[in-house]
């Protein structure tokens, strides 16, 4: 169980707000100081102990204390820590590029890597517009992007973000434009999600009509909507994005930060809902949580561009550690135990189990979403526990989350919602852990339930 930190007291300030996030310093006498960690649990500096139930947060796919990953990153600090980038790269971070290129479905035929998810999604922005330009449109500016969609804390992926708190930072990138998901559109109109998915599609052509259609460069979306609680899409609805961007000439980028590298119990979320992207972000779970590591796929038909001197002239400019050698051991190590454990077949299997325990653990209480192993459940609102329900610190989502955190479960919550997305070394007594806690804690800020 988890317990009060005790830290030096000079060293804190009661007065931050660590509800939200956790700064460094000054830091909060509440913050968690996670100590050690070990498969799917953590251990904190006061003793205190947890079940991860989000693999930290979509990262920790193969779990903690991973031999063969940190072996690889231990082996490669010791003999090339990092290249000089300007003159050259490491054949680990060429091969970890290969490999991640096998595992996406064609046409995507190149990888750019980077250090983070925010990182490859401005690395995809810029080679959206660079494309069109060279190509002979330079007016393709515009950027489509989803209300409630999350993409990153960089100012182009801010510009991205559907959250109206995004709007705190002042005017973001010019062009960006929102449009509504099928979710969104299914809570106004009262549809269920299937049958708004036709209804997005004709509202997101329209849109693309009223902001004229050869201004437009791409469209950005994440295939499961993180920030609805997972709202995974409609069927058709991603083929039919594709097949919009294709009348009209946008590219679509899809941002599988979450999504990819199995997690929906195929390689990617393009292969589980059937609509391949012209460029795919991926990151978080593709380093396994051993180092920071993200990449841009890039199908066949950006490529090109890319071919010719000047255009790759001015994409060249990377961050300093993109590619390192460090991030590409930790990589190729984590694609390693990828096909080792065959992790779409044992996401799948997982997947079964534990959908199946959480829907008992329910009992009316929620309504469950999932694809492979990522979860989201809309909370059916109940009695509130006096002092920690809606209006208490946020909505429910957020009095379960911490219900579950007073138990040592950790999981995100935030409006109606919570999340879940256990690693993929996860055991099925793990599984059936995190189920009861989960159903602990909605006990205590819902009721028992029917
Ligand atoms: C869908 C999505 N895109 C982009 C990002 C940004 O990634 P990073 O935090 O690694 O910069 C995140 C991070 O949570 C994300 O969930």
């Amino acid at each position: 169980m988890p317990s009060a930190v005790q830290t030096d007291p000079a060293s804190s300030w009661t007065g931050l707000d660590t509800s939200a996030f956790c700064f460094e310093a000054p830091h909060s006498p509440d913050t968690i100081l996670f100590e050690s960690a070990q498969g799917v649990r953590l251990t904190d500096a006061a003793g205190g102990e947890y079940l991860d139930g989000l693999s930290g947060i979509f990262v920790t796919c193969f779990g903690y204390g991973s031999r063969p990953i940190a072996d690889a990153v231990t082996e490669q600090l010791h003999r090339l820590p990092f290249n000089p980038p300007l003159h050259g790269t490491s054949r680990g971070a060429v091969e970890l590029a290969t490999q991640l290129v096998q595992l996406a479905p064609a046409p995507l035929s190149l990888a750019k890597l980077v250090n983070g998810g925010s990182e490859s999604v401005e690395a995809a922005l810029r080679l959206a517009r660079l494309y069109h330009r060279e190509r002979g449109e330079p007016g393709r500016y515009k950027v489509l992007s989803c209300y409630h969609g999350y993409h990153g804390a960089t100012f182009g992926s801010l510009a991205m973000t559907g959250r109206p708190d995004t709007t705190r930072f002042g005017p973001g990138l010019t062009g960006a434009v929102r449009v509504w998901t099928p979710h969104s559109l299914a809570r106004l109109s009262g549809l269920r999600p299937e049958e708004a998915g036709p209804q997005a599609l004709a509202l997101i052509e329209r849109t693309i009509e009223a902001e004229d259609p050869t201004a437009i460069a791409a469209l950005v979306v994440e295939p499961v909507v993180h920030l609805l609680g997972m709202a995974v899409p409609p069927p058709g609805f991603l083929p039919g994005l594709r097949r919009l961007c294709d009348r009209y000439g946008i590219l679509l980028v899809f941002d599988e930060i979450v999504t990819g590298f199995g997690r929906t119990g195929q390689a990617f979320a393009a292969d589980t809902f059937r609509a391949v992207p012209d460029l795919l972000c991926v990151g978080k779970g593709i380093s396994g949580g051993y180092a920071p590591l993200a990449a841009v796929l890039i199908s066949e038909r950006v490529a090109p561009v890319l071919a010719t001197g000047a255009a790759s002239y001015a994409f060249a400019p990377s961050h300093t550690y993109a590619a390192n050698p460090i991030s590409a051991a930790a990589g190729l190590a984590a694609l390693g135990l990828y096909r080792e454990l065959d992790v779409p077949a044992r996401v799948t299997r997982l997947s079964g189990h534990f959908t199946a325990l959480l829907e008992s653990t329910l009992r009316g209480r929620g309504v469950l979403r999932s694809a492979g192993l990522l979860y989201g459940i809309t909370l059916t609102a109940g009695p509130p526990a006096a002092g920690d329900g809606e209006g208490a610190g946020g909505g429910l989502g957020q009095a379960v989350a911490r219900a579950c955190l007073r138990r040592g479960l950790i999981i995100r919550g935030e409006d109606d919602w919570v999340v879940l997305a256990p690693a993929y070394v996860s055991t099925e007594a793990d599984l059936e852990q995190i189920a009861a806690l989960l159903g602990a804690a909605l006990d205590e800020v819902l009721g028992g339930g029917r």
